[in-house]
């Protein structure tokens, strides 16, 4: 595995794979098997796979965790190294946003809703440091997991909007035993908190079988949803929430959504650490 540090270099690099297909795998690190799954499945489909690593501060707000955002370099490493992925590219601040900035992307439609509504900003700066690694990276396809749907969501819009040649692929979840998706943030629940976070993918789950069973409204499901995993995490919920996929627009009926996917999303605050989990499916 080669690491490469500034986008000069790994440029120089890519001038010499013009005969090969490249996968992408950005990644703020701390890996963990959904970071791997990722990286499987772009080894399988290319002749080479770049994963990156850089916590971008551009897409946290004010008092989130940006400074406390699990890292551990090292590891990362071995992990990328023994799943196989032939450049680690490791941008640093200076080189990804010369001060001062001159130009960012904004997302306009799918972020009334979801993360977008209570993260100002958020999206914005993931598709700004998304677009400039790919501009970068100039991969043939790149690898987004499902478990931020609506990232997936604004990533695919932009690329359509932009007319970038790169074909983004969604990868499935990867969930522990009790069902909590992987996530770098997970280190920072308590013991307790570990335990009742199973109940999120759960409630996710049981409310996707009274959607398919169309005996109640949206509203009264959604309801229904955030009380119960209030109840079983004691924490608090920012949103539970049933739309179409990948538009994210309201679900009016349950009987307009045949033929479309739906997404169930929750997001909780544990006293460390906001969680997000959803259920992407067809009725
Ligand atoms: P990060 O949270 O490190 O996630 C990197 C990629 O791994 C994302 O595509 C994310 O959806 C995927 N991922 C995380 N947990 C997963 C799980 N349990 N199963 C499957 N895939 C999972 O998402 C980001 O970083 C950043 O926003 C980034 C796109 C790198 C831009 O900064």
């Amino acid at each position: 595995m080669i690491v490469i540090k500034t986008p000069s270099e790994f440029q120089k690099w890519r001038e010499k794979q013009s005969d090969k297909t490249i996968g992408f795998v950005p990644t703020m690190g701390y890996l963990h098997d959904g970071h791997l799954s990722l990286i499987k499945q772009a080894k399988t489909d290319n002749d080479r796979v770049v994963a990156s690593i850089f916590v971008n501060p551009l897409q946290f707000g004010a008092g989130e965790d940006f400074t406390t955002y699990p890292r551990d370099l090292l590891r990362d490493r071995e992990l990328a190294k023994e799943a196989g992925v032939d450049v680690l590219f490791l941008p640093d601040k200076k080189d990804m946003y010369p001060s001062p900035m001159a130009s960012l992307i904004r997302i306009t439609q799918g972020i009334d809703t979801l993360c977008g509504k209570n993260r100002p900003g958020h999206f914005d700066g993931v598709a700004t440091v998304v677009m400039k690694l790919f501009q970068i990276v100039q991969p043939n396809s790149a690898y987004f997991g499902l478990k931020d749907a609506q990232q997936v969501a604004v990533i695919e819009r932009m690329v359509k909007d932009y007319f970038v040649p790169i074909e983004i692929v969604r990868v499935p979840t990867v969930r522990e035993a009790d069902g909590l998706a992987k996530s770098s943030r997970n280190v920072h629940l308590t013991d307790a908190e570990r335990r009742q976070a199973s109940a999120i993918y759960r409630t996710l789950s049981e409310i996707k079988e009274h959607v398919m069973s169309g005996k109640e409204t949206i509203m009264n499901l959604e309801l229904a949803g955030k009380k119960k995993v209030e109840e079983e995490t004691k924490s608090s919920v920012d949103y539970f929430t049933i739309r179409h996929f990948p538009s994210l627009d309201p679900v009016e009926q349950i009987n307009e959504a045949k033929e479309s996917e739906l997404i169930i999303a929750c997001a909780v605050a544990f006293s460390e650490v906001r969680l997000i989990d959803n259920i992407i499916f067809k009725l």
